[in-house]
């Protein structure tokens, strides 16, 4: 007998697999009413592999991904690369997070965005790149300013045919 509850422990344990059991069946029912809201909003995993003409979650409109994970950034269409300095964030291309940088008036350069001290994504602060694990620092091109990492950010090859440059 339990002096709490008034209940023997077989009881309880009844009671706690009782319990158990909704919490379960309300975590599936509730992961279906997530998925289900996901799904209706386009963002599901499955929807973030399509082309989306506004842009992908994370990435600016101009930017489409191919069937073979590259990426291709219509540099006309992404309002950030209209000026030298700008950056367009691509999310993460082949599993990499990325940026495409503008670097003159027709060069562009995509980044690799891990740190290169210990792989930490770094985020864009002003006209640099800052890592917020150890504080290491590089240009916005990716070149290193200061450590603790000694090298700079890995660049992602691209290619380019006109307006449009492939990444990945
Ligand atoms: S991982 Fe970036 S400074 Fe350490």
């Amino acid at each position: 007998m339990n002096n709490a509850t008034g209940k023997t422990p077989a009881g309880n344990a009844k009671s706690i697999r009782a319990k158990a059991m909704s919490r379960r069946q309300f975590l599936g029912g509730s992961a279906g009413v997530c998925g289900a809201i996901l799904f209706a909003l386009g963002i599901g995993g499955a929807a973030s592999a399509a082309t989306n003409s506004r842009g992908l979650k994370g990435q600016a409109a101009g930017i489409t991904k191919l069937k073979d994970g590259k990426l291709a950034v219509d540099t006309k269409k992404v309002k950030s690369l209209g000026k030298v300095g700008g950056v367009a964030p691509l999310g993460t291309v082949k599993g990499v997070p990325a940026a495409l940088v503008r670097t003159g008036a027709s060069t562009y350069v995509a980044l690799d965005l891990r740190c290169t001290h210990a792989g930490v994504t770094v985020s864009q602060a002003g006209n640099e790149w800052k890592c917020p694990a150890h504080g290491s620092v590089f240009k916005l091109d990716g070149a290193f300013v200061a450590g603790p990492a000694g090298a700079p950010l890995l660049k992602v090859v691209t290619s380019r045919k006109g307006n449009v440059v492939t990444v990945g």
